[in-house]
């Protein structure tokens, strides 16, 4: 593991984003993870940034969505697909017919993942995934106990990742009960992982990820098996290192 601990949040973004432009200039048809929530909206940014600029084009790349919640409307402002199109693929001005996000309104949920992981496959396999983590552990949804050999499936989500979610909806209520996410094995299978954290609020599952026993009850933890995992970090989510 490759731990980079920078002074500011702003910092993380930058630096992440550098990782994930330097694959892109060199590989333009990469295939990127993609995470959403907050920890990841300065690396879009900044690429965006890029994209204004000349700098980098993001059209070829393709991209799998880590997750998407189960039982909101496609067009709900916080379904991923939403955040997916509005955070990454617009400012990016990537194609979006190569961007994927997992169906969490498919008839068939079990079929629509079994799919999903083929299409990951077919793609070529994940390039660079991007993750944050939950301040429970998590990675993408996979809350603690998952398997660490899991594909795409349902996930019921935590109740501490439900209460840290509902400041992103109207009300805790609101707050899906299910998900949709890569498997803990998908991730694993990427061939580099990149994952930002800010804040002290992420400090005790940084360090429980990091220096703690590798274990289920801590999902990110499987990440010191990955043969290229480098995490970024700020000093406020740095301060439970030892
Ligand atoms: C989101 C995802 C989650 C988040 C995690 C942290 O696609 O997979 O694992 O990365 O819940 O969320 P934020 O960044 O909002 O603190």
């Amino acid at each position: 593991m490759e731990i980079i601990i920078l002074p500011t949040s702003a910092e993380v973004g930058r630096t992440a984003a550098a990782h994930i432009a330097s694959l892109v200039s060199r590989d333009p048809s990469a295939v990127l993870g993609l995470a959403t929530g907050s920890s990841p909206l300065g690396i879009y940014a900044e690429l965006a940034r890029g994209v204004e600029l000349g700098l980098i084009d993001f059209g070829q790349a393709r991209a799998f969505a880590l997750d998407e919640y189960v039982g909101i409307p496609l067009d709900h402002e916080q379904s991923y697909a939403t955040v997916i199109r509005t955070e990454v693929v617009e400012p990016l001005r990537m194609n979006a017919s190569l961007v994927q996000v997992p169906d969490g309104r498919a008839a068939d949920i079990e079929a629509a993942c079994d799919r999903y992981e083929a299409d990951i496959v077919e793609a070529g396999g994940i390039d660079l995934q991007i993750l944050g983590i939950g301040s429970n552990g998590h990675i993408g949804f996979n809350e603690p106990t998952s398997s660490f050999a899991s594909r795409t499936r349902i996930k019921t989500l935590a109740p501490q990742t439900r209460d840290d979610n509902a400041r992103f909806f109207a009300s805790l209520d609101e707050v899906p009960s299910h998900c949709v996410t890569q498997g803990l094995g998908t991730i694993m299978a990427a061939r580099h992982v990149l994952l930002v954290a800010q804040g002290a609020k992420k400090a005790d599952a940084v360090a429980a990820a990091i220096e703690g026993p590798v274990s289920s009850l801590v999902p990110a933890s499987i990440l010191q098996h990955h043969p290229h995992a480098t995490i970024v970090i700020d000093e406020e989510a740095a301060s439970a290192l030892t």
